[in-house]
């Protein structure tokens, strides 16, 4: 079935941050598989803005590149490539200058008098560009009605540094105008989280604390920071992944049901669950909250630096090579609502970890009382692993018998969705091309609302703060492992252990 047609009201997409890393990495290569599927208007143009000079041929060259050294290089082809390129312009803006804006308009709006702009506006900046983008994009005329604006994460790097940028937006946009993007939620996977949870029924008796022991959210990374030192530097693991990827993923597994799959019905349940985090401080921040730093390791086979001697570290302005930026995070989180009190959620990422791998495991209860004790029998508790990637699958483990003549000896045996095979093989998309579209298309489900940013800054503040005044500083562990012995203790002190 093909995805409901974009409005004709949206004619014109500016990129802003054109030539940047987000931009040749996902975006040109995303817009570049709409129009290749045909789910670009006919007359949709698209401008990329960045402060460079480069004639149209020098641009169109990196945004071939760009597509040519994506996941989506098999998708190229000259003659759709070509017609691609036609509806792409080029333009240099100084945003800092007044009338900076004015060759964009020049462009898309040539005709002053033109009424109607429907320009969606993507900030592919850094976020301290945010708000004065917004407001010279106010001041130019080009925002209407029918304009949207779409931001990356991270969206400040705290609750006040993102009020504000929230307040800007604000300035120029109303708040159904606003598309704040976790990527996350444009993963097939994390897509199909929401279909089982509410396509199903059996799930719903159990998902909740009665029947379940603990849920682990992990999002490892074989990465290292690359040439991001700066940035990352400046921001670590806590705001990078779990402020946004990690809590996303944790609102889809503890919310309710929504009244329906509707922007205001999903993103008012999520809010919900990142009011019921229990604040982690106090003592809590010694025996919840676990932050590593990795130290020089073989990583993928291959040695690999330690943060510290990463490329650009201690070059930036003010940086040093003592940095304590934590590159791990684990949490023992608490939601306290009815339904899941009691339950932990554990929370892990990090880079330059063992294997790429982000899953969500949900383990149930034990069986309450084992009756095979006797011949020697021992029980594992069911799980339901729901894998993210780099592999997609969905497994439930079972206790099954081993087959024989012998005393009964059990064993686990996973049951294995594989979408793939029920559905056959597909291409597996660039998260943004879901995202690109629903902006498009004017859905917001899958974006962040300004109240989850400010319930999800919150709660991290409260860790900052904690960390910050108990004088904790990261732990070392080595690339190539699973992180600090220390996040083996948060799970061990509770009888759990990391799913690997
Ligand atoms: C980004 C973070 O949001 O997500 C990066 O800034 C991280 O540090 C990346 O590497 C991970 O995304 P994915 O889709 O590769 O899991």
């Amino acid at each position: 079935m093909s995805p409901p047609p974009i409005p004709a009201d949206c004619r014109a997409f500016v990129l802003f941050g054109a030539t940047g890393d987000l931009a040749r990495r996902m975006l040109w290569p995303s817009l570049y598989a709409l129009d290749c599927d045909g789910l670009l208007p006919p007359a949709f143009q698209l401008i990329g803005a960045a402060t460079s000079q480069l004639t149209a041929e020098q641009f169109a060259g990196r945004v071939k590149d760009a597509i040519l050294q994506s996941a989506n290089a098999a998708l190229f082809n000259e003659a759709a490539f070509t017609a691609f390129i036609a509806r792409v312009r080029y333009v240099a803006v100084d945003i800092q200058a007044p009338g900076g804006l004015e060759p964009i308009r020049a462009q898309l709006l040539p005709n002053k008098a033109e009424e109607k702009c429907g320009i969606i506006f993507y900030l592919s900046t850094g976020p301290q560009l945010f708000g004065q983008i917004c407001l010279a994009l106010r001041d130019s005329g080009m925002v209407d009605q029918y304009s949207r604006v779409v931001i990356e994460k991270p969206i400040g790097a705290d609750t006040a540094s993102a009020n504000r940028t929230n307040e800007a937006v604000a300035a120029a946009f109303t708040e159904d105008q606003v598309f704040r993007i976790d990527h996350y939620l444009g993963k097939e996977s994390v897509q199909n989280l929401i279909a089982l949870r509410f396509a199903n029924s059996i799930f719903e008796p159990l998902w909740n604390a009665n029947a379940i022991e603990q849920v682990q959210i992990s999002v490892a990374e074989t990465v290292g920071v690359d040439g991001r030192w700066p940035f990352y530097d400046a921001t670590g693991a806590l705001r990078d992944m779990v402020q946004s990827h990690l809590l996303q993923l944790l609102c889809l597994v503890a919310m309710e049901p929504p009244a329906s799959f509707t922007p205001s019905a999903v993103r008012n349940e999520k809010v919900k669950v990142l009011w019921s985090l229990r604040p982690i401080a106090g003592a809590d921040i010694a025996t919840h909250a676990v932050a590593g730093q990795y130290t020089a390791g073989f990583s993928g086979g291959q040695a690999a630096n330690g943060y510290l001697e990463e490329t650009g570290a201690g070059a930036a302005a003010g940086a040093s090579t003592t940095s304590k930026t934590e590159t791990f995070v684990a949490l023992r989180v608490e939601i306290d609502n009815w339904r899941w009190a009691g339950v932990p959620f554990y929370l892990r990422t990090g880079k330059r970890l063992q294997k790429r791998q982000s899953e969500i495991a949900i383990q149930f209860k034990p069986a309450p009382y084992n009756i095979f004790a006797g011949i020697g029998a021992a029980l594992a508790p069911n799980m339901l692993l729901i894998k993210l990637q780099p592999d997609e699958m969905i497994t439930l483990t079972l206790m099954h018998k081993k087959p024989g003549l012998h005393e009964v000896q059990l064993g686990e045996v996973g049951l294995n969705l594989s979408l793939d095979g029920a559905f056959g093989p597909s291409r597996r998309r660039i998260a943004y091309e879901r995202m690109l579209l629903d902006v498009l298309r004017n859905n917001s489900a899958l974006f962040v609302r300004r109240d989850e940013v400010e319930a999800a800054w919150k709660w991290i503040d409260g860790i900052i703060d904690g960390w910050r005044t108990t004088g904790q500083t990261p732990k070392p562990y080595s690339a190539g492992s699973w992180g600090p012995t220390a996040a083996i203790e948060l799970l061990a002190r509770h009888g759990h252990a990391w799913h690997e």
